[in-house]
């Protein structure tokens, strides 16, 4: 998969946004101190290459790892400059928890966290379901972008293959 463009200047209105908070989901930046927690549960749900990015993300200041919480109950998460400055992603929505707006809610609030940290364009890498990216955002396909940042990247066997 190609990589893609987003123009963080001109993002559009995401209704989830609303939806997702008056279903009392928090979607905010994850914290330093439960930074294991949130690694664990992408450990249980995803993949270690993800907890490897999602690490990279909790390590900063301020952290660019994004989760939704409901009830102390971590739903999903999203990141940015993890793989490479000015890149999106990974993000993930728990199974059980997909289609009520959670993933674009995600989106949204980690894009806007991008565009306040002063870019201008964000990256979305190697984005798996470019369809789900494609349903709020204009996005552009990048030119040559595979396996881009991505090249040579060992994997352990016992990950398999990265979902999405
Ligand atoms: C992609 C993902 C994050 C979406 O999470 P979600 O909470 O179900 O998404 P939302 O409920 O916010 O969906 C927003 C819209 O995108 C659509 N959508 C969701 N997942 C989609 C997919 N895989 N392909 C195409 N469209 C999708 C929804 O139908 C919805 O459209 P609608 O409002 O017109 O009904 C989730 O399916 C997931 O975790 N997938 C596995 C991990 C992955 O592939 N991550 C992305 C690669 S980094």
């Amino acid at each position: 998969m190609t990589d893609y463009l987003v123009r963080l200047y001109d993002l559009p209105v995401f209704e989830a946004e609303a939806r997702v908070a008056a279903a009392g989901i928090m979607v905010r930046r994850a914290i330093a101190p439960e930074g294991h927690v949130v690694l664990d549960w992408i450990r249980a749900h995803f993949s270690e290459h993800w907890v490897s990015e999602a690490a990279r993300g909790l390590a900063q200041t301020p952290v660019t790892t994004w989760i939704a919480v409901k009830d102390n109950k971590m739903l999903g998460f999203a990141c940015h400059d993890t793989t490479a400055k000015g890149f999106f992603g990974p993000t993930g929505v728990d199974v059980a928890a997909r289609g009520q707006g959670i993933g674009d809610a995600l989106l949204i609030a980690t894009l806007k966290g991008m565009r306040e940290a002063g870019y201008g364009y964000a990256v979305i890498g190697d984005p798996g379901p470019i369809a789900f990216y494609q349903k709020r955002l204009d996005c552009l396909e990048i030119p040559k972008s595979k396996p881009g940042v991505y090249a040579g990247m060992l994997r352990a066997q016992k990950d398999g293959p990265i979902p999405g």
